[in-house]
């Protein structure tokens, strides 16, 4: 079949924030410990963190990391994981039942992220904590000197301070199964309290609401409703967090899984935006979308893998991607630019190990998972200004949503070039023909696509390198780019 592409350089949808390419580090499993660190590996630098790790980290081009959690951090004492390491405490974590050894904590977490050249984006724990935890974390954080807690800081060995400007307000409320889970109005009301005490000790901070834990809660809609009514004048952003996954052999109900993020995506704006309507204020919220990811809970939900014992650093939530996970990955992240006027931050969940586009060994190698590709190449060549092309292309059904198109395309345009990154979402190769004329650009710099004729392929410890990006074939003709798209694929290109 065939599709045509029109990419408008007016159409613009917003500049790219970079923070659009975050990702999270959890205390969960192997993500912290036997992933990112692991101080007796042969790799390991002289603070215990992999070399090999940290270069994948690099490469990947994660932006903003979100830290320490997720579930854990609603059970979390930041004091444990500062100070000497040897008088630090070993403690249960009743969300992943497992024990936390504390070994890595703030300062360790925030130094590594230095080295990457991210941004750190920290979560306070609302679920069993309060206001003066949260303020007491602030100014252990990034008070300069000269207070007990600024001080006690620069006797750990960091007198200058982090200066992390993104707050999470605690992680899922929503959700019952968060430590001391709360109903909206509860957490609404101790969100804006914290919200409002935390920028009073510094006012150019950036808060995040907890939203809804995925569109398929009971409480979705009412719940940012609820919240924001009470918290709307302090916070910045609301979180978004949505999993997908193949259900019973689904497979085109799977690759449509964008049209679950748009919805979800639009309803947020929607309500927010009707809260700030009803306050009579011109301030808008944005939306934070710090958990995306392919993530197979079911599976997880029907194992045992969270047991009665007390592990430390089990391996849990270590899903393998398929080509078929990386290419609805590739359009969930095309979803979250397309609506980057409003989502201008998110977390890819999670970095290392636990649902994550790069696994390690302990011990041994670290490899990219097939979802790795198209976040290192959208990051990479994603720059300037987000454009909406206009699409023409048939329909793929599926059982959960209906129709959706076939193929679908985002652009970006900078000073230095173009990108454009497509999906072909249907069972069969599409030749498409891209209009491109509007932006000026006279050669293809690159262009790559992820496909393969086992949509079910992956990248594993024993072939680490079974799936990579295929070069594709892309041809500029005058300002016309014609390329074919191979069934179930994701493709980039970069004009220049
Ligand atoms: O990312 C894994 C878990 O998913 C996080 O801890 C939680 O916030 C979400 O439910």
């Amino acid at each position: 079949s065939t599709a045509s592409i029109r990419i408008d350089p007016e159409a613009v949808v917003a500049p790219i924030d970079r923070r659009i390419f975050g990702s999270f580090v959890e205390h969960l499993g192997r993500c912290v410990y036997d992933g990112i660190y692991e101080p007796g590996h042969p790799q390991a630098d002289e603070n215990g963190f992999r070399k090999d790790v940290t270069a994948l980290v690099k490469e990947l081009g994660a932006t903003t990391i979100r830290y320490p959690g997720g579930n854990f951090v609603s059970g979390y004492r930041w004091e444990d994981g500062v100070g000497p390491r040897e008088s630090r405490p070993v403690r249960r974590d009743l969300a992943w039942h497992a024990l936390e050894t504390n070994q890595i904590g703030l300062n360790e977490f925030a130094s590594w992220l230095q080295e990457i050249g991210s941004e750190l984006m920290l979560a306070v724990n609302l679920g069993t904590r309060g206001i003066l935890e949260a303020l007491d974390l602030l100014e252990y954080a990034n008070h300069p000197s000269g207070t007990a807690l600024s001080d006690l800081r620069a006797a750990h060995g960091y007198p200058e301070p982090w200066d992390i400007r993104m707050w999470c307000l605690g992680n899922e409320m929503d959700g019952p199964w968060q430590t001391g889970y709360m109903t909206a109005d509860d957490y609404g009301k101790l969100a804006a309290r914290t919200a409002q005490a935390m920028k009073a000790a510094q006012k150019d901070l950036e808060l995040v609401v907890c939203g809804s834990s995925g569109s398929s809660m009971p409480t979705f809609g009412e719940w940012e409703r609820t919240v924001l009514e009470h918290a709307y004048d302090y916070v910045d952003f609301v979180s978004c967090h949505a999993y997908y996954q193949e259900f019973d052999g689904d497979l085109d109900s799977f690759l449509a899984s964008a049209l679950d993020m748009r919805y979800f995506i639009e309803t947020v704006v929607t309500t927010a935006d009707a809260v700030g309507h009803r306050r009579k204020t011109d301030k808008k919220i944005m939306l934070s979308f710090d958990e995306w990811n392919i993530w197979y809970l079911k599976e997880h939900q029907e194992s045992d893998e969270v047991n009665e014992t007390w592990p430390i650093a089990p391996r849990q939530l270590e899903d393998v991607y398929s080509v078929a996970d990386a290419v609805v990955f590739g359009s969930l992240l095309m979803t979250l630019l397309e609506h980057h006027d409003r989502v201008r931050s998110a977390s890819l969940a999670q970095l290392v190990n636990v649902i994550a586009p790069i696994m390690t060994e302990p011990g041994g190698d670290a490899w990219r998972q097939t979802t790795f590709f198209p976040f290192s190449v959208t990051s990479r060549l994603a720059q300037g200004r987000v454009l909406k092309p206009r699409v023409e292309a048939g329909t793929v059904t599926s059982k959960k949503y209906g129709e959706a198109s076939a193929v679908d395309a985002v652009a970006t345009d900078g000073d230095e070039g173009s990108a454009v990154f497509l999906v072909n979402r249907s069972r069969e190769a599409v030749d498409v023909t891209i209009d491109v004329s509007g932006l000026g650009r006279a050669a293809v710099a690159e262009a790559v696509t992820l496909w393969d004729d086992d949509v079910y392929a992956k990248n594993t410890i024993d072939d680490q390198e079974r799936v990579g990006l295929k070069p594709l074939d892309a041809r500029l003709d005058g300002g016309t780019l014609r390329v074919r798209l191979e069934p179930v694929s994701w493709s980039a290109i970069a004009l220049r």
